[in-house]
């Protein structure tokens, strides 16, 4: 992708410091055309951790649970929150649509056009929620599933994304299945096997997450999807733990239904989700929070949008944190997540004592990497992370240790560092 300097330093606000490219870029400085500095540029990256506000004295590895918001996130926010306490009386309600008052009456065209381009959907197939827990209710709730009929998913699913499935076993009758996926998983020729093999005739949703929470694993959602179609099953995906991580693109994968959010991995604030719904399939699923729309399938996507009153300065965010995204590159981010991610897992390879739970083939593997230490617990693990190092991984209980989630804010001098914290513990 081609991305003109001046636009990356609009939206990271450098522009405004009138500082000139040399001073902004140094060394690296590119001239005229000379293509951006690669992915691997220590010092475009370092310019990159300088417009998060993270306090520097700390290191933070934990977008698997929420994000880091760049600089511009908070800013748009604050404004627009200032703008709307300032104007509200300026509002005289005359088009909804256009109006940036409150949200969940707004179609919100330009957030949702902007995230059905980055999962190659089209805007009227996706809707704004807050999370993904929202939007895979929407979905459960939605879909009619008679007693008997069959829902199936992995023994390693978050509870945010089988929640809305319990619900609809126990008051429904449908019958909630789970099929067991190996810790670390070898290949995705494995999990697709074992994972087909579980289908039955009853079979009526298969519910899975792109990638999943407690290892990392990346699933090989197109090749099931293909699968489950062909017995005409309905395909749900969970990418919580993918948007702004890898790559998604719902046109490939083919699934029916995609659900995630932004707060964990774009750096947007907390409560931004979204739910994709295939055009074709957007009748099958009722709407669940319903407003004056809730029967009007001129524009389904917003048919789930409007949810009544809702934070429009946390939309802003939203918006900044896509244009932040977009502006660096998607596909650099996605490489520099992987390539962070890949140095910590050669590095923890190379001492005995640790037990890595990420999939064992690179390929499945992308800035989620798993693992415990001989003889210690997560907790004891995070502590003394915390307490060396100030580095912030996150606890997954006694057996799985910690998980540890690298991004565009980590630098391979903080992975290095981890490593020896990893080293001193293991003793
Ligand atoms: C795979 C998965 N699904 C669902 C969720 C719930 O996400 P949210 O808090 O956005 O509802 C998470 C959160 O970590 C997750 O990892």
């Amino acid at each position: 992708m081609n991305i003109s300097r001046r636009s990356i330093l609009k939206t990271l606000g450098l522009s405004s410091l009138a500082l000139t490219s040399a001073q902004v870029f140094g060394e690296i400085s590119p001239v005229g055309d000379t293509p951006f500095p690669d992915g691997d540029d220590p010092l475009f990256w370092k310019k990159i951790r300088d417009q998060f506000p993270l306090t520097k004295d700390t290191v933070f590895f934990n977008p698997g649970t929420v994000g880091a918001m760049p600089r511009v996130v908070v800013d748009k926010m604050v404004e627009h929150l200032r703008y709307i306490s300032e104007h509200v009386a300026d509002w005289a309600y005359k088009d909804d649509n256009k109006e940036e008052f409150i949200s969940g009456y707004n179609n919100l065209m330009s957030i949702r056009t902007k995230v059905a381009n980055l999962i190659n959907a089209t805007a009227s197939e996706i809707a704004m929620t807050d999370n993904v827990t929202n939007s895979m209710s929407y979905i459960a709730n939605g879909i009619t599933l008679q007693p008997g009929e069959e829902i199936l998913t992995t023994d390693q699913e978050h509870s945010g994304g089988k929640g809305g499935w319990l619900v609809k076993e126990k008051r429904y009758g449908a019958v909630f299945k789970t099929v067991a996926v190996p810790k670390p998983a070898h290949s995705p020729v494995e999990v697709y096997d074992i994972i087909v093999k579980a289908l039955t005739q009853r079979t009526k949703v298969l519910m899975l997450s792109h990638m999943i929470t407690g290892s990392g694993a990346i699933l090989p959602i197109k090749e099931i999807c293909a699968e489950a179609h062909k017995r005409g099953i309905f395909t749900v995906i969970d990418g919580a733990q993918t948007i702004g991580q890898i790559k998604v693109d719902v046109q490939d994968l083919g699934c029916d239904t995609y659900v995630g959010c932004f707060h964990k991995w774009i750096g947007a604030p907390p409560g931004t989700g979204f739910m994709y719904v295939k055009a074709s399939r957007m009748k099958d699923i009722w709407t669940t929070v319903a407003s004056g729309r809730w029967d009007n399938h001129e524009d389904e996507g917003f048919r789930f949008t409007q949810r009544g009153t809702g934070n429009f300065p946390v939309l802003k965010g939203l918006e900044a944190a896509l244009d932040f995204h977009n502006e660096i590159g998607p596909e650099k981010v996605y490489a520099r997540i992987k390539f962070l991610g890949e140095r910590l897992r050669t590095g923890l390879r190379k001492n005995n004592k640790v037990k890595i739970f990420s999939p064992t083939d690179e390929a499945m593997c992308a800035g989620i990497t798993v693992y415990n230490i001989e003889g210690l617990t997560g907790t004891k693990i995070q502590d003394a992370y915390w307490e060396k190092a100030r580095m912030r991984p996150r606890s997954q209980g006694d057996q799985f240790g910690v998980r540890h989630c690298t991004h565009i804010f980590n630098s391979p001098e903080e992975i290095d560092r981890a490593l020896v914290v990893v080293n001193e513990l293991a003793g």
